[in-house]
């Protein structure tokens, strides 16, 4: 039914310290994607917000390197809406490795603004259930509109 292909899901955007540099092209390639911002802030996290983050990364062998990465500057958090917003967020990223990207999908936001694995110029939420906590994290208490319709949970 035509409600449900137009069905507008949220998801957590994340521009790491690298990009803030470069946050006003990072946003021109959100809006031409039709992506709505819809909450947005710029802060420095702490080591402990970091770790509380990326908690499911804890112990693999990249994860203090990318704390230090991650608190070596402010970052930019946004909620994003559009239909399909998770996935389509995540390729909007392209892949995790900015050099990786450059090769295989260089109209991407990592290809065209990232450096490396670790830098990689943003983030995205992989899941429905990641975007709910990635901007509930961010911006605690933040109501849900009336636009803004869970995917997961949406019943027509
Ligand atoms: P991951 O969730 O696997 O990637 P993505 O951001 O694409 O969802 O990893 C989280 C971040 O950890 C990733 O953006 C960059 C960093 N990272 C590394 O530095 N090295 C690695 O090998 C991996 C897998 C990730
Ligand atoms: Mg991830």
């Amino acid at each position: 039914r035509e409600i449900i292909s137009s069905k507008r899901q949220r998801t957590f955007a994340m521009v790491k310290p690298d990009a803030v540099h470069r946050l006003g092209e990072v946003i021109d390639v959100i809006q031409s994607r039709n992506f709505e911002v819809s909450q947005m802030k710029m802060v420095q996290l702490t080591r402990a917000q970091a770790g509380l983050f990326y908690r499911e990364h804890e112990g693999r062998p990249f994860f203090e390197p990318l704390l230090d990465y991650v608190t070596s500057g402010p970052v930019v958090a946004m909620e994003l809406i559009t239909t399909n917003a998770v996935q389509r967020w995540r390729e909007t990223l392209g892949p995790t490795d900015a050099e990786l990207a450059r090769r295989e999908a260089p109209d991407t936001i990592r290809a065209k603004f990232g450096k490396d694995k670790q830098s990689n110029a943003a983030h995205g939420s992989d899941s429905d259930v990641a975007a709910t906590r990635e901007i509930e994290f961010f911006f605690p208490s933040s109501k849900v509109h009336d636009i803004m319709v869970p995917q997961t949970t949406a019943r027509f």
